[in-house]
């Protein structure tokens, strides 16, 4: 099962800047016939399609709040009345970068529910149109913190485990009930977006910060080549054999690579807006 892009009506949530900016001009430059931008923010994700339209492109944006169930359902209804929908790519999220004794009941409950429970939102109005037609592509952006837990990411790590949990379920869901749509499960170290503004990286050469461009292209790539699993680098998916090892043997090995330490600089988006303030 693959997920070419040519051709392909796509949905990219969060499509209106880093990642799913990227993906959103990728996947238009492959030839897809219709991008569909879901974001809370219509301004950028309207440059976004301007940029689109203007190498020929079809690109719509569609403002939705992925944390409000009611604003889902109104998308996806207003998003099927103008056709199909051939590939899903959930990719909004967000980070607090914070201590776990830092976190208030409600930055939790926030990053639980966009980085998890709209992932269930959204697929939920657009697989029943994949299952009648046989054929469709869910695509989730997790991250390299659903391998293993880090230091300042109680919430977010915690939230990317319970993606790939979902993405792995549906998957065994659909294969069990002999639906053939293709599904792929991304997850990246750090990557220069501006959401993980001020980490750093003690081997950059074997876990280098990303470059968003790459980082899209390889998803593309993996997409229209059917992968199911992508890690980024490559080295990251290393520590899913490392798991095997004794806890303390895992922990010196983590801390040997600097993990705990990368979010120690961590200003993030935060950051961003009180630079421009
Ligand atoms: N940047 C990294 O280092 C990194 C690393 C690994 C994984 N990821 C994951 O990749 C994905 C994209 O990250 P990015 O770096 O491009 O982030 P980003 O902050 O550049 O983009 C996130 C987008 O989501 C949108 N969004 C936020 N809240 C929303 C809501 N309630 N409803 C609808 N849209 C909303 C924002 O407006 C923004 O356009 C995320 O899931 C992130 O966890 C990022």
């Amino acid at each position: 099962m693959r997920a070419p892009l040519a051709g392909a009506n796509v949905l990219i949530t969060g499509g209106a800047s880093g990642i799913g900016k990227a993906l959103a001009l990728g996947a238009a430059n492959r030839g897809a016939a219709r991008i569909i931008l879901w974001d809370i923010d219509e301004e950028a994700g309207g440059a976004v399609v301007d940029e689109i339209r203007s190498f020929g492109g079809r690109a719509e944006c569609c403002r939705v709040d992925l944390t409000d169930p009611e604003s889902v359902i109104e998308a996806g209804a207003q998003t099927l009345s103008a056709g199909r929908v051939d590939i899903v790519i959930n990719n909004a999220g967000i980070v607090t970068g914070k201590r776990f004794l830092e976190l208030s009941e409600d930055d939790i409950a926030r990053t639980f529910d966009l980085n998890v429970l709209s992932l269930y939102r959204v697929v939920r109005q657009f697989l029943p149109g994949m299952i009648e037609r046989k054929k469709g592509s869910i695509v989730t952006v997790a991250s390299a913190a659903g391998l293993v837990g880090v230091s300042r990411q109680t919430d977010y790590s915690a939230s990317k485990f319970a993606a790939i949990g979902f993405m792995e379920s549906l998957r065994a869901e659909l294969r069990h009930d002999g639906t053939p749509l293709h599904t792929l499960i991304v997850q990246p170290y750090y990557v220069n977006t501006g959401m993980f503004d001020g980490v750093r990286t003690r081997f950059p050469r074997l876990l280098p910060i990303l470059d968003v461009d790459d980082v899209a292209d390889s998803i593309l790539d993996s997409m229209e080549a059917g992968r199911q699993s992508l890690v980024m680098p490559a080295f990251a998916a290393a520590i899913k054999l490392m798991k095997v090892l004794p806890v303390p043997v895992l922990d010196t090995i983590t801390d040997l690579f600097g993990v705990n330490g990368t979010m120690d600089g961590f200003v993030g988006r935060e950051g961003e807006r009180r630079q421009e303030s």
